[in-house]
């Protein structure tokens, strides 16, 4: 079980035994397998695959590599609470678990959102929440048990013993072209969910420009090895696929989005953002058993935002704060007058992050108020000289590469798209 004959295994498109998974998996945990050698491994799997009892092992060896949480027997008011917690696999403008895990909490589930930072072009919830005065992602293990039992729901840090595994190697598949692994990405997300001690886990994933996954077929193939690992480990898990070719909401930014989760926890807020936050929030419910009850109507009935007051305060934050708003703006206008047919989640991540949301080296700071936002959502009217975007950054200097970012990201036409009726692509 040396690491140079595992990885000449798999290069020559053989199976890694469950022996040989747990050894190469540890040793590079402990640092007695090198990160290069760590390297040839993963991109010898991103060529030859894995099969589902390998993906199935890889995955219990990064679970295996840190602890895993015991959320069971939460309790409140003598009645237990049940778990449920959502994944996104990542997109732009993506603020769905700010208001869900509120929402969720609001109907007496506990949500242990356990999430992370941004790097490139997507952004990360714990980015974002941090551009609330005061609020802290970090939460020891007995706060949040004691935030589940008390509000519900709790959006924090993983702790450094979650799937440390997973940690190491995401950083190593970053910065050597092979973080497109459909095993290694559903082992990643599913290591890190199961160790976190959910009961139940329902999955976004992402499809097209602004998404790790481009096609439906490959969305889909990433979904179902998510959902058969999550099964296998006693997590009822689901999925839905959803549409990132066209970046949610109307901005990508960190207090940017926080604004609009506000809006849609107060009953407002972007038409699609609303549309997902609702399919996701029926999905977890039903998997916790609750059909009968409508998610629309704690958004309505200020329910949601109750929860998301409490859990905002639970962490250091003031909700009723001012957000934090960048120095300097700048528009883009509409070319042409029509009908906006297309702007690029991939484009428009991207100039978010030239803007200053989110970072190029991993632990570098954020601006809290940089970002896009976007007066048109596709099919809506535009008409020509009138603001398109109104780009944020507090350093002026970054404009001319966000600009740069966005030449071909819209399009323009006279007669109004045909579109899709939902984000919503398949599950
Ligand atoms: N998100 C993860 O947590 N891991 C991956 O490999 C990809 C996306």
């Amino acid at each position: 079980n040396d690491p140079v004959s595992i990885i000449g295994r798999k290069r020559d498109g053989g199976e890694l035994s469950t022996a040989q998974i747990d050894a190469v998996v540890a040793g590079f945990t402990a640092g007695t397998v090198a990160p290069e050698q760590m390297s040839a491994l993963a991109m010898a799997i991103l060529w030859r695959g894995m099969s589902r009892r390998e993906i199935a092992d890889w995955t219990a060896a990064m679970i295996a590599s840190g602890t895993r949480m015991d959320l069971s027997g939460l309790r409140r008011d003598g009645r237990a609470l049940a778990t449920v917690d959502k994944h996104s696999t990542g997109g732009v403008g993506d603020k769905i678990t700010l208001p869900l895990t509120p929402l969720i909490a609001s109907f007496g589930l506990a949500v242990p959102q356990l999430s992370g930072r941004g790097l490139g072009h997507t952004g990360g919830t714990l980015d974002k929440l941090e551009a609330i005065a005061g609020w802290s992602p970090q939460v020891s293990p007995d706060r949040l048990r004691e935030q589940l039992s008390r509000v519900g729901a709790v959006i924090c840090a993983a702790s450094d013993d979650l799937a440390p595994a997973d940690r190491k190697l995401y950083a190593l598949r970053d910065v050597t072209g092979t973080v497109a692994s459909i095993p290694m990405i559903a082992a990643s997300i599913m290591s890190k969910k199961i160790a976190e001690g959910t009961g139940a886990l329902v999955l976004d994933v992402k499809v097209g420009s602004g998404a790790f996954m481009t096609t439906y077929e490959r969305a889909h193939e990433l979904a179902a090895t998510m959902v058969e690992l999550g099964a296998d480990a006693g997590v009822r898990t689901s999925a839905l696929l959803t549409d990132m070719s066209a970046p949610l909401g109307r901005s990508a930014g960190n207090a940017l989005e926080v604004a609009e989760a506000v809006e849609v926890l107060a009953g407002g807020g972007p038409a699609d953002v609303v549309e997902l936050t609702l399919a996701l929030a029926r999905e977890m419910l039903a998997a916790v058993g609750y059909e009968d009850v409508d998610p629309a109507d704690h958004l309505a009935d200020g329910s949601a935002m109750d929860t998301w007051r409490a859990m905002i305060a639970a962490q250091g934050g003031d909700p009723d704060a001012p957000l934090p708003r960048a120095h300097h703006s700048e528009t883009v206008s509409a070319p042409e007058s029509g009908f906006l047919t297309d702007l690029d989640a991939l484009a428009v991540g991207q100039a978010a992050w030239e803007l200053g949301a989110g970072r190029s080296t991993p632990g570098a700071a954020v601006s809290a108020g940089a970002g896009v936002t976007w007066h048109a959502g596709l099919g809506d009217r535009v008409v020509a000289g009138a603001p398109l975007l109104t780009l944020h950054a507090d350093d002026a200097a970054r404009f001319a590469a966000a600009r740069g970012r966005l030449t071909d990201a819209f399009a323009v036409a006279a007669e109004r798209p045909a579109l899709p009726a939902s984000r919503v692509l398949g599950r």
